[in-house]
């Protein structure tokens, strides 16, 4: 039976978000401690919840429905809080593992031991301590002359000298069942602060010699709570440096790992290279040999073998193997990018399959779209998906040559091979290898500067120009053509 305590307050968070919803790398507080406690198999497992508890119930519904919230109305103390989930297994007898919802950088494999040895060294209650430089506001374990484990006192209880020892209880604990069912219905509120304390439990088995046991935690950082947002910041800087140690030793490059915040529910394959300044979040995974970075923050996005993001913020997208993004890109939601694909400087995606092969290298906005395999988009397009009402869909084939400054009015389709001319408006589909421009022809007015800005730098510069050309061939083509011909290739922006 597995009980978490989570009915508390948490008034030192100053916040109107419960303590233990506070999140860290990819988890609530109390999720960081229910993941820890999953691979226990318990027939029942209850949290208390009290502040706030509707917040807290919705919570664990959503994240460990195994969890039976037990309403603890008023917090009259960890004692009390373990007893009324007692009170809902009355007839459970075994082990009883009792955790701090905020205490989040408890391990699996720390629980395992202190349940392991409790079980094979019979004892009836079994606790574990920790070492820390600031003790305060933790339980002190007092021990005998010499050396025994006696009783635990509370900070506010505590004398001087009692405060200055530093081994303290990290409030995690397993129990026999019966055993603690019996000494919770002796506990008082006979203390500072006029609670039931759970400890006590503790002094009353040593008073009758019964087989209590102190478990000493190998990684001190593990029992550290989480009180106020300066510790809630320290959970996060060490929580951080696990995640990111685990991954190196992983085969992960990370070429500064206190600027990469990694959560916990993210993925990155060996040889993927993390540069500074990165964040991945949720459900991201980074495939092997992708280099993330720097200065990239990803939200639930997949991220290709040997593809490249550079200096981008993507929610709800994937990038395929081998394709580019970035520089300055901003893919949200829906944005797919095939193998070897491009999303270059300055490009927002949404809701947009960009296939195999196809490139949106510049200053563009791509949504609502789909872009078949090798196609190029030039430069500064817009997907004119919204008409202040609806929005509608762009559909452009594979190896289309759309030109730069285009703006595709949705609904558009561009069957295969077509290509358009720069500055083209396309709101009629165009055919299957089709050149579709919209052009105006271009006008000259000669003598315009001279004329209406004279003596401007801009007159004079031209006037010395005109000087220097003067005797030579007059220029060529001022009228321009009757029928305009858009020159080929250079207008397609930039293919690389
Ligand atoms: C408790 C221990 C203390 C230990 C510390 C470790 C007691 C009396 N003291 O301190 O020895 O060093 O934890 O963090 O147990 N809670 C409830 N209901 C209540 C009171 C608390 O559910 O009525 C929950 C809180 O939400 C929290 C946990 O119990 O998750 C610990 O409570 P907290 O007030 O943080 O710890 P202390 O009681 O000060
Ligand atoms: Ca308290």
């Amino acid at each position: 039976m597995v009980i978490v305590l989570a009915a508390g307050v948490g008034k030192r968070m100053r916040s109107a978000t419960p303590k233990v919803l506070h999140e860290v790398l990819g988890r609530s507080l109390i999720g960081h401690v229910l993941a820890s406690a999953s691979h226990i198999t318990a027939d029942r497992s209850f949290v208390v919840v009290g502040a706030q508890a509707d917040l807290v119930s919705a919570h664990i519904a959503q994240i460990a429905p195994h969890f039976k919230p037990v309403l603890q109305a008023e917090q009259n103390g960890t004692g009390h809080a373990v007893r009324l989930a007692m009170a809902e297994a009355p007839d459970f007898d075994g082990t009883v593992l009792v955790l701090c919802g905020d205490t989040p950088l408890i391990r699996a494999e720390t629980i395992g031991e202190l349940l392991q040895g409790h079980e094979t060294d019979g004892a009836v209650a079994t606790l574990l301590s920790g070492r820390v430089d600031i003790p305060d506001g933790l339980g002190r374990i007092i021990r005998t002359a010499k050396g025994e484990f006696s009783h635990i006192v509370e900070e506010r209880d505590a004398t001087a000298e009692q405060r200055r020892i530093v081994e303290i209880n990290a409030g995690i604990y397993a129990f026999d069942a019966a055993t603690l069912r019996r000494t919770l219905s002796a506990l008082t509120t006979d203390n500072a602060q006029q609670e039931e304390y759970l400890t006590d439990v503790f002094g009353l088995l040593t008073a009758e010699t019964a087989a209590v046991r102190v478990h000493p935690v190998a990684r001190q950082e593990e029992v550290l709570g989480c009180n106020d947002r300066a510790e809630l910041a320290e959970l996060a800087r060490r929580l951080r440096d696990r995640i990111n140690r685990d991954l190196m030793r992983s085969g992960v490059t990370m070429k500064d790992p206190e600027t990469v915040w990694i959560d916990v529910t993210v993925e990155v394959q060996p040889d993927a290279v993390i540069e500074p300044n990165v964040q991945l979040k949720g459900r991201t995974v980074v495939q092997a040999g992708a280099v993330i970075g720097p200065d990239t923050t990803l939200a639930d996005v997949t991220v290709g073998e040997g593809a490249s993001v550079v200096r981008t913020h993507g929610t709800g997208a994937r990038i395929g193997a081998g394709a580019s993004v970035g520089p300055y890109a901003a893919l949200r939601p829906g944005t797919e990018l095939g193998a070897d694909g491009k999303i270059g400087t300055f490009v927002e995606t949404k809701n947009a399959q960009i296939g195999t092969g196809s490139k949106v290298p510049h200053l563009s906005y791509v949504g609502d779209a789909s872009i078949g395999e090798h196609t190029n988009i030039g430069a500064a397009t817009v997907f004119v998906n919204y008409d202040g009402v609806n929005k509608s869909q762009t559909v452009i084939g594979n190896h289309a040559r759309t030109g730069s400054d285009n703006m595709f009015v949705a609904p558009v389709e561009v069957g295969d091979g077509a290509y358009t001319g720069a500055g083209t408006v396309v709101r009629r589909n165009v055919p299957p290898g089709a050149l579709s421009y919209s052009h105006a022809p271009q006008r000259i007015v000669e003598g315009w500067v001279a004329s209406r800005r004279p003596g401007t730098a801009a007159a004079d510069a031209a006037s010395a120009a005109l000087a220097n050309t003067a005797g030579s061939a007059a220029p060529a083509n001022t009228a321009g053509p009757a029928t305009p011909e858009p020159e080929e290739g250079s207008e397609s922006g930039d293919a690389d």
